[in-house]
């Protein structure tokens, strides 16, 4: 039996992405997948039920038989709690399930004993790079901030010379130089701003000065396992927030990236050092969805605080629906190749450690510990 692979519509507000589009379906229709997709479920990314159709997909309605016969459920965010009551029981859900944000729904996973994977908890290893969604996004991320920088600021990027005289280049600073900082650096130093940018993990400095950016060096380093940063000392955070505020006062657009996987985003943008921005400055906070980098930013949000635009934006990789559902579709793609027998049925390989590291609830159990212990307490 093939395994039948169902494109959920999504129901989070403003989400327009969609978790398989018609390039990738059609390669996994060739592979042996037999896809079926929700009616209208890429209205957002501009892709007509047709275009799903002639990729080799079935669209189905959205009504109570849908699942019939569904292996897996694909979606790009979680599904609410209702729509999880009319999954069949035990079947596969794939996404980015955000299961700190949403215990409800980790419990009505946990009660439907579906076998959920939560792409954000992807092992970062090497041989699942080409199924990082958290990197995907990011990228779209960080490139979609330098854009937003460039249009709230008053002031060109690149340095210009013409008649009326020689423009100075727009000065940009990048704080968190991860994968979103790195594309933003990228994408600010291809419209000819001058970029510095900063991280805690020595390890960005190197990469940061690739793109031809200034890395700043601030004597703090808080590389942790994984490669991801640890959440700095009170002490460290002073020195580094001293180090960085004349950075700051000089910039005309800072970009804000800083991120600590399960934990609120660091503030390293305090109001004081806001007053002491240029008039004009703009502050783009990725971070605004996790608490934000900026302890003026407003999830949602651009507001004006003394002369400095803040903007914290929501769902930033929604605003970029078709390139950023290609390339979550292709991350879902080859997550899902795991999970092919040899005889083409699903077959869950607990072994492999992909598999293992992104589950989230499997058999009536939650079985990623630090979601267990939210939900259920340390001793559980
Ligand atoms: P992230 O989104 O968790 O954080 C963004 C950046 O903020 C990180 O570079 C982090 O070091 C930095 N940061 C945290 N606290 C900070 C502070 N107080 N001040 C300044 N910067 C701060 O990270 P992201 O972008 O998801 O990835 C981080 C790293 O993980 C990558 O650079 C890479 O080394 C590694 N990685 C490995 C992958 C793989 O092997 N499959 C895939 C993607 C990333």
């Amino acid at each position: 039996m093939p395994i039948r692979v169902t494109v959920g519509a999504e129901t989070q507000p403003g989400e327009r992405r969609v978790a398989l589009v018609p390039e990738v379906i059609a390669r996994m229709s060739q592979q042996g997948f037999d896809i079926q997709v929700a009616k209208s479920a890429g209205a957002g990314a501009n892709l007509a039920d047709s275009d799903f159709v002639a990729a080799g997909a079935v669209i189905v309605p959205g009504s109570e038989t849908m699942f019939n016969g569904t292996d897996i459920i694909v979606r790009v965010q979680a599904p609410t709690v209702e729509e999880i009551s009319r999954f069949p029981e035990g079947v596969v859900l794939i996404g980015l399930l955000q299961p700190h944000r949403h215990p409800d729904v980790v419990k009505a996973l946990q009660a439907r004993r579906i076998t959920s994977f939560s792409m954000e908890l992807l092992p970062r290893i090497s041989r699942a790079q080409s199924m990082d969604v958290l990197s995907s996004q990011a990228t779209v991320a960080g490139y979609q901030a330098a854009l937003i920088g460039a249009r709230l600021s008053p002031r060109f990027f690149p340095m210009l010379t013409t008649a009326a005289g020689t423009i100075r280049p727009a000065k940009v600073l990048v704080l968190g130089a991860g994968v979103a900082g790195l594309q933003a650096i990228a994408t600010a130093r291809r419209l000819g701003a001058i970029v510095e940018a900063y991280d805690v993990r020595a390890a960005a400095a190197e990469q940061v000065e690739s793109l031809g950016a200034k890395f700043l060096k601030i004597d703090v380093k808080a590389e942790a396992e994984g490669g991801y940063a640890r959440e700095l000392t009170d002490e460290e955070k002073q020195l580094q927030q001293t180090m960085l505020a004349n950075a700051i006062k000089a910039a005309d657009v800072v970009i804000t990236t800083a991120q600590i996987p399960g934990r609120p985003a660091p503030k390293m943008i305090s109001a004081e050092m806001v007053a002491g921005m240029k008039a004009g400055a703009v502050i783009v906070d990725l971070a605004a969805e996790t608490g934000g980098n900026c302890e003026l930013t407003r999830c949602g949000e651009t507001v004006a605080e003394g002369g400095v635009t803040i903007c914290g934006p929501r769902d930033i990789a929604s605003d970029m629906s078709v390139h950023a559902s290609d390339m979550y579709a292709r991350n879902l793609q080859r997550f899902m190749e795991l999970m092919k027998g040899e005889d083409g049925a699903l077959k869950l390989d607990w072994e492999d450690e992909i598999i293992a590291g992104t589950v989230l609830t499997h058999d009536g159990e939650i079985r990623h510990p630090a979601t267990r212990e939210l939900l259920e307490g340390a001793a559980a």
